[in-house]
């Protein structure tokens, strides 16, 4: 079965094929128009885990795609789950009504697990602190489209590295490029997972390790910005030994170079100052319009339409 489970899974060739095809759906996302060639599929979302733009993005790309949807954002309280039926049976079933599934639930492993009973494509929409594979290629979209080009940049990734999924399947992705330079900041206790971080290394990346934000911000191309993952702490006490150690606003703005670009896959809490909004190298919304393309590009190769 042709599903997107794991940033692991997609070839270098197919990043650049998902960039062509959403550079083709972008102008139908921003000019809010509506294509045919969906049409008489349906697309279910299932959602296990809170989520805004990720469920949104993708019912809105299936729509553009002229496609429709059936979908439940709070499985875990609403769906049959609650009786006990298990991932397996219900991908049985869902996947009699729809003919491609966007799922996301709070384990890693989990989304592999439904899949397993799913006779129609199933796309991770985020399980746990595992993967992220549409946030991660839209990300890199934002940065391909920013740059014209990936190799060669210098990218920091900051806040929760330890549990951030994003930045998880940012790493995974760009193992496809070249002569990437990271700079990992996090608070002792948030870092990288030592398996991504050697990771990159075998893969001939430079990777440093700092705690302070503000030595990193001169010296980055890309800024990758994450959220203290709150929901994935032991108690409301451990989350906030963390909340508010990385705060970009625009007095760090202001050390940064003239062409980067400050990336969130949002939401944001305070990590980021509204302040900075204003500045173009803030690209956090336009991630969320490339989101929409991103996923459009998806759903079309994954039902081959
Ligand atoms: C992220 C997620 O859910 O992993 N959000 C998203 O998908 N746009 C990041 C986060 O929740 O911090």
């Amino acid at each position: 079965m042709n599903h997107l489970l794991s940033s692991r899974d997609i070839s270098k060739q197919e990043i650049l094929k998902f960039f062509k095809k959403a550079d083709k759906f972008l102008p139908i996302v921003l000019d809010k128009k509506k294509l045919k060639i969906a049409e008489g599929k349906i697309l279910a979302t299932l959602f296990y885990e809170p989520s805004t733009r990720t469920r949104f993005s993708f019912e809105t790309a299936m729509i553009r795609l002229g496609g429709a949807v059936i979908s439940n954002a709070d499985m875990n309280a609403t769906s049959s789950s609650k009786k006990g039926e298990t991932l397996y049976d219900t991908a049985k079933m869902v996947s009699t009504y729809a003919d491609i599934i966007a799922v996301r639930h709070p384990s890693a492993g989990s989304v592999e697990d439904f899949a397993s009973g799913s006779s129609v494509p199933v796309i991770n929409s985020g399980d746990g602190p595992g993967d992220h594979p549409t946030q991660g290629l839209l990300d890199l979209y934002t940065i391909h489209k920013n740059f014209g080009k990936i190799d060669g940049l210098t990218i920091a990734m900051v806040g929760d590295l330890k549990n951030s999924r994003v930045l998880h399947s940012q790493c995974e992705l760009l193992l496809n490029f070249k002569n990437l330079k990271f700079i990992f900041v996090a608070p002792k206790g948030l870092e990288m997972p030592e398996e991504i971080t050697k990771m990159l290394l075998k893969n001939k990346f430079a990777v440093s390790e700092m705690q302070d934000l503000k030595a990193a911000a001169p010296l980055v191309d890309v800024l990758s910005q994450t959220r203290i993952q709150k929901e994935r702490f032991g108690s409301e006490e451990e989350y906030k030994k963390y909340r508010g150690i990385y705060i970009v606003d625009s007095n760090l703005m202001k050390i940064c170079k003239k062409n980067m670009i400050l990336m969130h896959p949002l939401p944001r809490v305070d990590e980021i100052d509204v302040d900075v909004d204003s500045d173009s190298r803030a690209k956090y919304f336009e991630q969320v319009s490339n989101g929409v393309a991103v996923r459009m590009a998806i759903i079309a190769k994954l039902l081959d339409l």
